[in-house]
């Protein structure tokens, strides 16, 4: 069980502790981080290391402590790329005068700021200097162009700093800034309190018992859909069938093979606010599963003999448990919008996400081109999005589904 305490269990913060005699809180501030449940990854920029030690750091934050740029073992997988995204907040604290004049400026020579550029995450600065360098017009002038920017300021504390002159300029006090973080978490979640349902990959169906019949699917669109339901704070159970993807962060996974199981365990995780069924049924299975491994005989032709499976998001859409939200997909090769005006009415559902298939498209790709279709009364509403990474598809999706979902209950 998660403990209060531990709230914040699985998210990941990347902590920038640059330069400035406040660097010594980035210690304290690694531990309640940490307290909250947090995973902290930190980068000490060349000025932070000036005043702690990257051994510190790295005892503290129980991680890699990531100080250099041009560091190879980092950089063979495009190290400052994956730093940069792989979390869930990028936090600057204490941020100097330099750090965050070189983000306003987009500079990007040096590991903080080249990845205060190549993230996409949010971030925050917490200023940390002397009084007069923070009254000064080009400091205000950076920080006003990072807020206008939306980048979070955590607003320094004013009192006695470390060079002995009064004024603004301290260091937000470190429970305020894990305050602030917690907060950022736990506020920014508009689907909490939500329960979701996603399913995701292919199903195989046994033949006997070394072959089945599956398909392509990678399940990377319906993995990154139940990883953003997450992120916006809903609960979320994903029913997979057989992917190589690794199970998503924040996600109660539950691993099937064929159509029946998967229809099992959706029934079984209901009642849920929304559901979205990304994964790519077998719509048939071999009528018998042989309990040996079929053996050739001779050149006789083999026929196979076929029966349907159950319709698992018809079946959703159509239960007296039914989620207020029931997206589908329409993988289709031809007449895609057609066919998805049809599935939409026969399958019953609210959305349905049509994707072109046809020549090898999407199965296993990063990207995705898709047309939203969304039923309301007896008018459908269809967007079609510009090509983007599955994983913004997702985030897309999730936005739309947030808007449609108000307050819960
Ligand atoms: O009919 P078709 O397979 O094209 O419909 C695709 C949509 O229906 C997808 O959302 C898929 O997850 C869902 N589906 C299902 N159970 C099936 C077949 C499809 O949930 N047996």
């Amino acid at each position: 069980m998660v403990t209060a305490s531990k709230q914040l269990s699985g998210r990941r913060v990347l902590l920038i502790i640059s330069g400035g005699i406040a660097a010594y809180k980035g210690l304290d501030l690694i531990r309640r981080l940490r307290d909250t449940g947090l995973d902290v990854r930190c980068i000490l920029t060349s000025g932070g290391a000036q005043f702690i030690t990257p051994l510190s750091v790295a005892a503290l934050s129980e991680n890699k402590v990531h100080t250099d740029i041009f560091s190879l073992t980092d950089e063979s997988g495009m190290g400052h790329i994956r730093l940069a995204r792989e979390c869930d907040l990028v936090l600057v604290a204490p941020a100097s005068a330099n750090i965050i004049a070189r983000a306003a400026r987009g500079l990007a020579d040096d590991l903080a700021s080249t990845v205060l550029l190549a993230t996409d995450k949010p971030v925050m600065f917490a200023p940390a200097m002397n009084p007069v360098m923070l009254a000064n017009a080009a400091v205000q002038e950076n920080l006003e162009t990072l807020r206008k920017r939306g980048y979070g300021i955590i607003e320094p504390g004013v009192g006695g700093t470390a060079c002995g002159e009064i004024g603004s300029g301290r260091l937000a006090e470190v429970p305020d800034i894990v305050t602030i973080v917690s907060d950022f978490f736990l506020k920014n979640a508009p689907l909490r309190g939500f329960k979701a349902l996603v399913t995701s990959g292919p199903t195989f169906e046994p033949l006997d018992p070394v072959r089945f019949l599956g398909n392509r699917s990678s399940g990377k669109q319906g993995h990154a859909i139940a990883e953003a339901l997450a992120f916006a704070g809903a609960q979320v159970t994903l029913i997979s069938g057989p992917v190589n993807e690794a199970p998503p962060r924040f996600v109660q996974t539950v691993q099937v093979q064929t159509a029946r199981e998967m229809l099992e365990a959706c029934l079984k995780s209901l009642p849920v606010d929304i559901a979205v069924c990304a994964a790519a049924v077998a719509d048939f299975r071999p009528e018998d599963v042989s309990d040996r491994k079929i053996k050739k005989s001779g050149n006789d032709p083999v026929s196979l003999k076929l029966v349907q499976n159950p319709d698992i998001l018809a079946t959703l859409s159509q239960s007296n448990q039914r989620p207020k939200l029931v997206i589908g997909f329409a993988a289709e090769t031809n007449d895609g919008m057609e066919n998805a005006k049809a599935k939409l009415a026969k399958k019953g559902c609210d959305w349905l996400v049509l994707n072109d298939v046809g020549g090898g498209k999407v199965f296993g790709q990063d990207s995705n081109i898709v047309t939203l279709l969304r039923k309301s009364g007896n008018d459908i509403a269809s967007d079609t999005w510009a090509e983007k990474s599955k994983k913004d598809v997702a985030r897309d999706l999730v936005a739309a589904a947030v808007a449609f979902m108000g307050k819960p209950a």
